[in-house]
């Protein structure tokens, strides 16, 4: 298990930075041909920028479109932070401040994000138009966040693994030292199932949390008047005129 868990999680770490790497280059590279931001929308790119900000904190779209998934949505993300927050303790000998700060609410966080993913999982059951267009990775990504964050909360409330033990196990793992891992069953269907969820990150669905900053109906300004719009491969092309003579 030890060198299992290992092999496992170096190779995550791998997958998902270089895959992160691979994806997020791709989107900056994709150029946007047309103006196209979702109106009303900011004339300036301060605005744009405070947009955005809004987007990924509160959701906003989502709020203006649908309560109901806004408040699983916005339920489930913020739980997760909190709870990816309480997490970085294991990767640190002497946690950050914050990191102790944010400790009681990611043990209460654990609740909000079952039940916002409950809640977005019954949506795709429940509501016909939405299991219409629900493909089988919907439902196994949901169902995978769900498992993780129950063998969490058993592991916080019965089955209390040895916290200091996995500190240690993946301090050395990240200096690629193996140690003992003590392990228990919730803890070994929580590892193989987030490191499953690293892995399969950069082909997922998963990737909307860095591609909402590559959205062009999102980060552009609606300026059409004040700025011409040029990808840049048109400053590249022939004019019309030289391919007419040529
Ligand atoms: C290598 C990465 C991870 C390790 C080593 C790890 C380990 C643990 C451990 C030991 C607990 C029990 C905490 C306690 O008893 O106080 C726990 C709880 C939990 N984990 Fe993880 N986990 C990892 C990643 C994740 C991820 C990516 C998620 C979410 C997608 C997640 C969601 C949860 C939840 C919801 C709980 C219950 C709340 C809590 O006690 O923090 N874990 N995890």
């Amino acid at each position: 298990m030890n060198l299992f868990f290992a092999i496992t999680f170096w190779f995550a770490t791998a997958v998902i930075t270089l895959g992160l790497g691979y994806k997020v280059r791709q989107y900056w590279k994709t150029e946007a041909p047309l103006l196209i931001p979702t109106t009303p929308a900011p004339t300036t790119q301060g605005g744009v920028i405070m947009r955005m900000i809004r987007e990924v904190t509160l959701f906003e779209s989502l709020f203006k479109s649908n309560k109901w998934i806004w408040i699983l949505g916005w339920m489930f993300h913020f739980s997760l932070l909190l709870v990816l927050a309480r997490h970085v303790r294991y990767f640190q000998e002497q946690p950050w401040f914050w990191v102790t700060l944010v400790q009681p609410f990611g043990k209460y966080a654990a609740y909000t994000m079952i039940l916002g993913l409950a809640g977005l999982l019954l949506r795709r059951i429940v509501v016909d138009r939405v299991r219409y267009i629900s493909s089988p990775s919907d439902f196994l990504m949901l169902i995978m966040l769900l498992v993780i964050g129950f063998s969490g909360l058993i592991m916080q409330l019965f089955d209390r693994p040895d916290i200091i033990g996995i500190q240690n196990y993946f301090i050395n793992l990240m200096g690629f030292k193996i140690v003992s891992l003590p392990i228990n069953s919730a803890l070994v269907v929580h590892l193989v199932l987030v490191a499953l969820l690293l892995i399969i990150f950069p082909f997922s669905k998963l990737l909307h949390a860095p591609g909402v900053f590559f959205s062009p109906t999102r980060n552009q300004a609606d300026n059409p008047r004040e700025k011409r719009h040029q990808p840049s491969w048109v400053a590249n092309m022939p004019s019309s005129n030289e391919s007419a003579e040529s």
